[in-house]
């Protein structure tokens, strides 16, 4: 067994000893929308959002990471899973449009390709899968886990005996998303669950559900954000560190938002504020550059969860942090992602950063349901010339 196929069935194996542990009895005061729907003829109704408080989760450990997108970089071809496909670039570096291959068919190889190539494009939408109709079962085991460990979201919604999977929800009556109502916009650009020490690298959201329009997926390109920068700043930039929070998010929880669940204690971690993609680099030897997939430098900062530059005056560090409004601002590094029945995109969250777009009303223009899967990659590393 290679040392990748390794690593990725013991998270799994991990997954399904947390799975074993969950209760199976919902408390009757987590009354779920999973439940209130299951009769409505849903088809996705074993999908719907579940909250069980009584679940607890200890911190999560380290693990080392291999990610496959390095092994794509020794096949002669590294872009051969596509050559039954028609691709259409969203932008000339940032994103691109898949169509005429089924993800759920790719084999070992071909996923191995297509992390290097999602590390390349920053952002991909495969059209027309059969992805959603696949079990949970092969979504967490056969797909996910071969990207890295499955993470479980301390806070959000999940089908109930399936805590790896992070629902986005939205109808008529009840939002389970992370949101406030008293800012002009319910945008958030974020990279997913950055406090954790090692946060996610390649992830796939899709919908069950959306609305007749509007709903889509804005992603910006940090990679080209932190080369916009003049390059004295940008060297300046490679010396600081920024601590990044699970505390808001929890909080916001804890006060009956959301389904009012929080699973796993918050933390705060430290991350360099420009990090390099070296997934192949071990956790021990995190000052050898080794074999990177891309070499980029990306921003690793974004707005939901960083806080503060370590060391630096609150005032000098709300100056510098003043890049959330760069990477907001630059539509000209950003790509607008538009859902259609049976899409599924899959970004590299260490070099994007993405938000939900809340432009309509799910009274009027329908549901909008979907499952992330979040794999955990390296810690973020930062090697400095
Ligand atoms: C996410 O933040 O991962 C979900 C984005 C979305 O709902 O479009």
């Amino acid at each position: 067994m290679s040392s990748t196929l390794t690593e990725t069935i013991a998270p799994a194996l991990e997954t399904l000893r947390l799975r074993q542990a969950e209760p199976t009895t919902t408390p009757k005061e987590e009354a779920t929308a999973a439940e209130a729907k299951d009769e409505s003829g849903y088809p996705y109704a074993r999908f719907l959002p579940h909250f069980d408080n009584t679940v607890k989760y200890p911190p999560l450990t380290d693990f080392e990471h291999h990610d496959p997108g390095l092994e794509a970089l020794k096949h002669a071809e590294p872009r051969a899973f596509l050559n039954n496909a028609t691709v259409s670039d969203l932008t000339p570096r940032f994103g691109a449009e898949v169509s005429g291959i089924q993800l759920h068919k790719l084999s070992a190889t071909e996923k191995q390709q297509l992390a290097l190539y999602v590390a390349q494009r920053g952002v991909v939408a495969f059209r027309d899968q059969d992805f959603q109709d696949q079990s949970p079962e092969w979504m967490l085991q056969d797909w996910g886990s071969f990207f890295g460990r499955l993470h479980i979201h301390p806070t959000s919604g999940h089908p109930k005996g399936y805590p790896e999977f992070h629902l986005v929800y939205r109808d008529a009556g009840k939002t389970f998303n992370y949101e406030f109502s008293d800012r002009f916009t319910s945008s958030v650009w974020h990279s997913d669950v950055t406090y954790e020490k090692q946060p996610p690298g390649l992830t796939t959201l899709w919908l069950f559900d959306s609305p007749s329009s509007g709903g889509d997926t804005a992603y910006v390109n940090q990679v080209e954000a932190y080369n916009r920068l003049s390059p004295s700043f940008r060297a300046y930039l490679e010396t600081l560190e920024v601590v990044h929070s699970g505390v808001e998010q929890a909080e916001y929880s804890r006060r009956g938002n959301r389904g009012g669940t929080v699973r796993r204690e918050p933390i705060e971690t430290v991350h360099p504020l420009v990090s390099y993609l070296v997934p192949s680099v071990k956790q021990s030897q995190r000052d050898v550059r080794t074999h990177p997939v891309t070499g980029a430098k990306a921003l690793y900062v974004n707005k939901q969860f960083s806080r503060r530059i370590v060391g630096l005056k609150q005032e000098e560090s709300d100056a510098i942090l003043n890049l959330f409004n760069h990477i907001a601002l630059g539509v000209d590094f950003q790509v607008r992602v538009k859902w259609a029945p049976r899409t599924v995109v899959l970004w590299d969250n260490r070099i994007t950063a993405h938000s939900a777009i809340v432009d309509f009303d799910s009274a009027q223009d329908g549901r909008r349901h979907g499952s992330r899967i979040t794999p955990q990659a390296e810690r973020p590393f930062l090697k400095r010339d």
